[in-house]
C-alpha cells in the first residue's frame, strides 16, 4: 500500500499545490489534496487550511504534509500549534535536507510567492529522500514532546 501523504494549500499556493502533488505521485505516494480547490476563484484563509492537514497529522491519520501559501510562513505558524506537527519553512536545498536529518520535520511550508516550481519539487524531493538520523536529535524532540505536553497539560 503507498503512504500517504497530505497537502494544502490557500489561494496564492494551490497552482504550485497541483504541480507538487504530481510530483509526489510520480514518486508512488498516495496523495490526499485538503483544498483549496483548483476551481475556486476565492481568496482563502490559510490557518483553515493548515488546520485540517496538521489536525490529521497531529492524530495520526497521515504521517507527513506539505503546505503551500504565498511565503511559507502562516502556514508554518499554523501547523505548529498542533502537538506531534514538526512543520518547516524550507528555501533551499540545504535546509530541505536538515529538516529531516536533524528535525525530522513531517511538514514541509513552501512559499509559492518565493520559490519557483522547479525548485520547489526538488526541494519536495530532498525532504522525501532524506532519513531522520536519531540520535542525539531525537533526544531533542523529545524535549520539544515533553514541553507539547506541559503546555497542553497531557
Ligand atoms: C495571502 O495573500 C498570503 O498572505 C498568504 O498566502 C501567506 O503568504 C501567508 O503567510
Amino acid at each position: 500500500m503507498a503512504a500517504k501523504i497530505g497537502i494544502a494549500s490557500d489561494h496564492a499556493g494551490k497552482e504550485l499545490k497541483q504541480l507538487v502533488a504530481d510530483f509526489v505521485r510520480l514518486k508512488n505516494f498516495e496523495v490526499i489534496d485538503y483544498g483549496v480547490s483548483m476551481e475556486s476563484d476565492k481568496s482563502v484563509d490559510y490557518p483553515d487550511y493548515a488546520a485540517i492537514l496538521a489536525t490529521d497529522i497531529s492524530t495520526g491519520k497521515i504521517e507527513q504534509g506539505i503546505l503551500i501559501c504565498g511565503t511559507g510562513i502562516g502556514m508554518s505558524i499554523t501547523a505548529n500549534k498542533f502537538p506531534g506537527v514538526r512543520a518547516a519553512i524550507v528555501t533551499d536545498e540545504f535546509t530541505a535536507r536538515m529538516c529531516r536529518a536533524h528535525n525530522d520535520a513531517n511538514v514541509i511550508c513552501l512559499g509559492s510567492r518565493v520559490l519557483n516550481p522547479h525548485r520547489a519539487t526538488e526541494f519536495v524531493n530532498i525532504w522525501l529522500d532524506t532519513k531522520f538520523e536519531g540520535n542525539r536529535h531525537k533526544t531533542r524532540l523529545d524535549k520539544i514532546r515533553d514541553i507539547e505536553r506541559k503546555l497542553c497539560n497531557k
